[in-house]
């Protein structure tokens, strides 16, 4: 028998290239599609690929008559913060407008269910210690707009055709495959953890902490680091949870435990055995102090528990495939 199709827009990415890892693990055939504006080639390896940019809405609506996917996970984005703050038209464009057109392909296949990838930026400068589904949204970044409408466009379209949903609302997404076939590369580099490796393996120079006197236990931004691969089946169990008749819903994914900067530089040294001398650098503009999941919502609905996800296997994985070809 043919494998259902669940078509993976962005599955050439981070977040994207480990979902189709999981989705061809569970029996699905993924089929990634991806403009390879960040995608790699490299990482699409468990199905087919179409190259495609979401904003051609005629060949958008084509693919998804011709496979009349049985869900479509969309992680096509743009998202960099400060890079937002910079282009914010890029941010709307690539993400509000390319959801537009997912939904408008959507709608013409009659493919009803879509998992989408939002991301905790929604929140801004969350009002509590753990972040809520119910708080209250007020981004600070076109990035976190871009996603907070994505959001609503998806939410009003359910209410207009059977359309049913999930939305993710990453955390800080971390770690790489544990089987080594995959892992995170952004040119530039500007994330945390790998940027970290970077400089213990010698491919980088200088380390920095950006701000160190927020109102935290040692005055550096506090994250929630949850394992990509853990990200990557919660997909799995939202594909479930629609299958049997679950409510459209927004759920955050995270650990509901957060790490200060200079404990996951710790953790690296410790686990890299290299001396890490960070340089004190000024606060990041748009960096909200604490941002940390309340993630019970999804363990209460999908029965998500990050299994990956704690800091030192996080750090083991990243470090691992940033040395894939010493090793
Ligand atoms: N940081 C450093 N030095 C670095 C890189 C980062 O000190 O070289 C700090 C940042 O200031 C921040 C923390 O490490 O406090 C984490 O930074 P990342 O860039 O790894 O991640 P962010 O929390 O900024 O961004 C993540 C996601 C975004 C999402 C955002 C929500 O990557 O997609 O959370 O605010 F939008």
């Amino acid at each position: 028998m043919r494998r259902r199709v669940i078509l993976v827009t962005g599955g050439a990415g981070y977040i994207g290239s480990h979902a189709a890892k999981a989705v061809h693990q569970a029996g699905y055939e993924p089929h990634v599609c991806d403009n390879f504006l960040s995608g790699h080639r490299w990482a699409v390896r468990y199905g087919p690929l179409t190259r495609l940019d979401l904003l051609d809405q005629k060949k958008l609506t084509s693919l998804l008559q011709r496979l009349k996917p049985f869900a479509v996970m969309h992680f096509a984005a743009s998202a960099e913060v400060e890079d937002s703050m910079r282009n914010p038209e890029k941010y709307f464009r690539n993400n509000m407008v390319a959801t537009l057109n997912l939904l408008t392909a959507m709608a013409a296949a009659k493919c009803n269910r879509l998992i989408f990838s939002s991301s905790a930026a929604v929140y801004g400068t969350p009002v509590r210690r753990l972040a809520r589904e119910t708080d209250t949204l007020r981004p600070v970044n076109p990035y976190g707009e871009s996603k907070w409408m994505c959001e609503r466009l998806i939410a009003w379209s359910a209410r207009s055709r059977p359309l049913k949903f999930v939305s993710f609302r990453y955390f800080n997404a971390a770690g790489a495959d544990p089987d080594g076939e995959l892992g995170e590369l952004h040119r530039p580099e500007k994330h945390l953890i790998p940027s970290i490796l970077r400089v213990a393996a010698g491919m980088d120079r200088t380390l920095r902490i950006y701000g160190t006197k927020y109102p935290t236990r040692d005055g550096t931004c506090v994250r929630d680091y949850c394992h990509v691969t853990d990200l990557a089946r919660a997909h799995l169990q939202a594909v479930d949870y629609l299958a049997d008749g679950g409510k459209n819903s927004a759920f955050n994914l995270g650990t509901n435990k957060g790490l200060t900067v200079r404990e996951v530089i710790e953790t690296a040294a410790r686990v890299t055995g290299r001396p890490l001398r960070p340089k004190l650098s000024p606060p990041r503009p748009g960096d909200p102090p604490v941002l940390v999941a309340d993630a019970s919502a999804a363990r209460a609905a999908l029965g998500f528990r990050p299994r990956h996800s704690d800091i030192g296997t996080i750090v083991e994985t990243a470090w691992r495939w940033i040395r894939r070809y010493e090793l």
